[in-house]
This record gives C-alpha cells, sequence and structure tokens, in this order.
C-alpha cells in the first residue's frame, strides 16, 4: 500500500502517537524484537510523514517496545482473570496492543483520544467487532460517558501522562474510580523528571526530542504512592522498573548494559516504570 495518508492536520501534541507507532515499527524490523509487533509496521508504511526524520534513536525503540510489552503482558493477565473486561486505551494513539493481544469475544476495548488522532486511528486500523473508539480528550470529565460502568476495567495509559498537567492528571485518576466500579489502571512513569533532564531533551539534536520536550507538561512524582493521595480509592500493586525486565537481554550491548547498571539504583529504576493500581482496595 502506498503512504498516500497525510497527517498535516495533526497538532505537535497529536504527532506523538506518529512517533510512538514508529519506534514499535523499528522494533518489529529487528532480528530479535522485544515486542515484534509487525502491525505497527504496516500502518506507518499508510501513513505520509518524515518518520526517519525524527530520529528516533535505539534507546527509545527499546524503552518503548517493553513499555508496551509490560502493559500487554498485565492486561492479559487482567483479562484471563475477567473475561468479561472492558480493557480503556487512555491517549491510545495508533497503538495495536487490541491486535497483539487478541482477546477473547468477551471482552470490549476502548481506545481514548483527541479527536482528530481518533479520525487517524479509525482509517487505518484494521477493523475489529471487539474495538470501540472514543474521541474525546482526558480533560474533559465526559471521557468515559460511553464506556460500559459495571464490567470489570483494565485501564492503561502508555506514553500520555507526562502531557498532561498535574490537574488533569488528578482528574483522570479520580474520575476511573467514579466511573467505573472495579478495574486496573497502569501506566508508564519516569519518576520525577528533573531541570536538568527536560533541558537536555528540548536540546538533544534529534527531531523527536525536540517534538516530545516542548509538550512536556508534567515533572512527575518520585514516590510511586503519591497518586494514593489523589485518590484514597485507589492501592499502588505494582511498581515494575523497565531495568529489570528479563527483555533487557534483548536490548543491544551498549544500551543493555546501560539499562542494567541504571537499575542497580533507586533513581535509576525509576526513570522507566510500570506503575499499577487496583481499585476497590482489598479489605485490610
Ligand atoms: C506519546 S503518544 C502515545 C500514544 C499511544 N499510547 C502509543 O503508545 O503509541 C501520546 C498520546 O496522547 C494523546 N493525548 C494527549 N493529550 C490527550 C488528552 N488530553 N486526551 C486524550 N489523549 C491525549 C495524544 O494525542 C497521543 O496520541
Amino acid at each position: 500500500m502506498g503512504s498516500d495518508l497525510k497527517v498535516t492536520e495533526l497538532s505537535p501534541l497529536e504527532q506523538t502517537a506518529l512517533l510512538t507507532q514508529y519506534a514499535r515499527a523499528l522494533d518489529s524490523r529487528w532480528a530479535r524484537p522485544i515486542l515484534g509487533d509487525a502491525l505497527a509496521d504496516d500502518i506507518i508504511g499508510k501513513i505520509d510523514y518524515d518518520f526517519a526524520g525524527l530520529g528516533v534513536p535505539a534507546s527509545v525503540v527499546c524503552q518503548s517496545a517493553l513499555r508496551a510489552k509490560m502493559l500487554d503482558d498485565r492486561v492479559r493477565v487482567f483479562i484471563a482473570e475477567h473475561p468479561d473486561a472492558v480493557v480503556v486505551d487512555l491517549g491510545a494513539g495508533l497503538d495495536t496492543g487490541l491486535f497483539r493481544i487478541s482477546p477473547p469475544a468477551t471482552v470490549d476495548w476502548y481506545s481514548v483520544d483527541l479527536p482528530a488522532v481518533i479520525a487517524l486511528r479509525d482509517r487505518v486500523m484494521p477493523v475489529s467487532v471487539h474495538g470501540h473508539s472514543v474521541a474525546a480528550s482526558v480533560s474533559d470529565p465526559g471521557w468515559p460517558d460511553t464506556i460500559p460502568a459495571e464490567r470489570p476495567a483494565m485501564m492503561i495509559a502508555d506514553g500520555l501522562l507526562a502531557f498532561l498537567s498535574e490537574p488533569v492528571i488528578i482528574g483522570v485518576f479520580r474520575r476511573v474510580t467514579e466511573h467505573f466500579r472495579s478495574g486496573e489502571l497502569a501506566f508508564n512513569d519516569y519518576g520525577r523528571i528533573g531541570w536538568f533532564s527536560r533541558i537536555a531533551v528540548k536540546l538533544a539534536p534529534q527531531r523527536m526530542f525536540s517534538a516530545v520536550g516542548s509538550q512536556w507538561g508534567y515533572a512527575g512524582f518520585k514516590d510511586a504512592r503519591v497518586p494514593e493521595s489523589w485518590n484514597p480509592r485507589l492501592a499502588l500493586v505494582e511498581e515494575a522498573s523497565l531495568a529489570h525486565a528479563p527483555e533487557v537481554d534483548l536490548f543491544p550491548s551498549w544500551i543493555r548494559l546501560a539499562t542494567k547498571a541504571s537499575g542497580r539504583f533507586k533513581a535509576g529504576a525509576r526513570k522507566a516504570r510500570i506503575l499499577r493500581f487496583q481499585w476497590p482496595k482489598a479489605p485490610a
């Protein structure tokens, strides 16, 4: 298929969806992929965009592929325990998790993103009877209104929270437990982003870093329990560092060594982590 689909109408924030999809596409081209999402590459091939000009480095390919894999693994476990689940991907972009996981017919999968991204998603994504698009900003408290509230909900957010302000993030963390009777919320997190890292991201020569750095909205938190203080109905049930995942062995050599070295220190380990919260809390 020719790459004839132009995306000039996407804002810089919305274009970050192209970046993460491209990173997963690059992973799928590697001899030893971490995620192996060939559909991501097919979708990139449908879009007319200067992907190579983003300058996505191998370290970002590794991180993007691994965090998607870690979130997929958690969704699979949840679905196995709750075959009537709804999966809700917040800031879904063009992510093809629905097709990687291929859940049973009893599961419904909702992809929430800004309207222009959802319009693109609906054009490039294969049709699935389980898949539903929600064109809404998560800053609008009405975003979950069309999603069943009574079924167990597995919420994921991959690459979204860094682009939101703290009040919007807190609003999302409160809204999920107001709307969904029970569930989990799993997302990738970078710990606390200091001023040095922010400047380094803005000054890096690759276009992808200046694009992401200009949209970065949230400095984050060190203590994984901070979201419990935003919403006492949430219980932290997992803090997993990417640096400790077995898939790090698939990283190219210098990235593997640097990742394992950073994982030996708490500060390094929390720079790339998956956090998972549950509600309602188990009785004490
Ligand atoms: C870095 S991309 C990640 C996309 C996808 N999760 C992935 O892994 O490829 C961030 C996504 O968040 C979406 N986004 C940003 N702000 C949003 C908001 N307020 N409501 C919904 N989606 C938002 C962007 O449009 C973009 O698709």
